[in-house]
C-alpha cells in the first residue's frame, strides 16, 4: 500500500469544498480523471463547478450534467469532460459519450461513476463527499488514488483540516 493517496480532509463550508478543488485544478493535466463519489446533494456537482470554473479561469456557468450526461468545457489546461451517469442505463452506453476522446485528450469530471460497474477507471483520482451531519454544509472529503496520485498530492493536505 505504500506510496497510495488516501486523505481524509473536513471542510464545514461549500466555500471550503470550493477552495479544495480550486487548489486540486493547479494539479490537473490532460488525461486525468476525476471521479467523485457520494450520496444525492453530497456536493459532487458543487466541486466540480468549483473546479471547471478554475480550470476555465473564469466563473462559468456550471449546470450539472443530469439530463445531458455529459457538459463539455474548452479551457486553458484543455477540453474538460464532465460526466453524471446517474441516467445511464447501460454502462456500454459510455463508448457514445465520447469517453474515448476524454481519456485520451481531455480532463475527466465523472459523477456517478459506480453505475460503470466494470468499466469505471482504475486510475482516477477518487474524492468522496460524505455527509456527517455536523452540520448542514460539513462535509468530509475522502481522496484516495494510486501511487503516481500519492506523488503528485504529496503535500496537499498542508494548511487543511486533515482526520487522522
Ligand atoms: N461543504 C459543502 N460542500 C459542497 N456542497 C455543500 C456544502 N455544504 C452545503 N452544500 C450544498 O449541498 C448541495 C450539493 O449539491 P450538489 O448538486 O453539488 O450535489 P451532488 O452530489 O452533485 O448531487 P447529485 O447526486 O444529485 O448529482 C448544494 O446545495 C450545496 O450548496
Ligand atoms: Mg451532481
Amino acid at each position: 500500500m505504500t506510496g497510495h493517496l488516501d486523505l481524509s480532509i473536513t471542510v464545514t463550508s461549500e466555500e471550503e469544498t470550493r477552495n479544495l478543488a480550486k487548489d486540486l485544478s493547479q494539479l490537473l493535466k490532460v488525461g486525468d480523471i476525476v471521479r467523485l463519489d457520494g450520496t444525492l446533494g453530497a456536493g459532487k456537482t458543487a466541486f466540480a463547478r468549483a473546479l471547471i470554473q478554475s480550470l476555465a479561469e473564469q466563473d462559468l456557468e456550471v449546470p450539472s450534467p443530469t439530463f445531458n450526461l455529459l457538459l463539455l468545457y474548452d479551457t486553458p489546461a484543455g477540453m474538460v469532460y464532465h460526466y453524471d451517469f446517474y441516467r445511464l442505463e447501460d454502462p456500454e452506453e459510455i463508448w457514445e459519450l465520447d469517453i474515448d476522446d476524454a481519456y485520451d485528450s481531455g480532463i475527466t469530471i465523472m459523477e456517478w461513476a459506480e453505475r460503470l460497474e466494470d468499466l469505471a477507471p482504475q486510475n482516477a483520482l477518487r474524492i468522496e463527499l460524505v455527509i456527517t451531519g455536523d452540520l448542514e454544509s460539513s462535509r468530509v472529503l475522502q481522496i484516495t488514488g494510486d501511487e503516481s496520485w500519492g506523488r503528485r498530492l504529496a503535500g496537499f493536505s498542508q494548511g487543511k483540516t486533515v482526520n487522522d
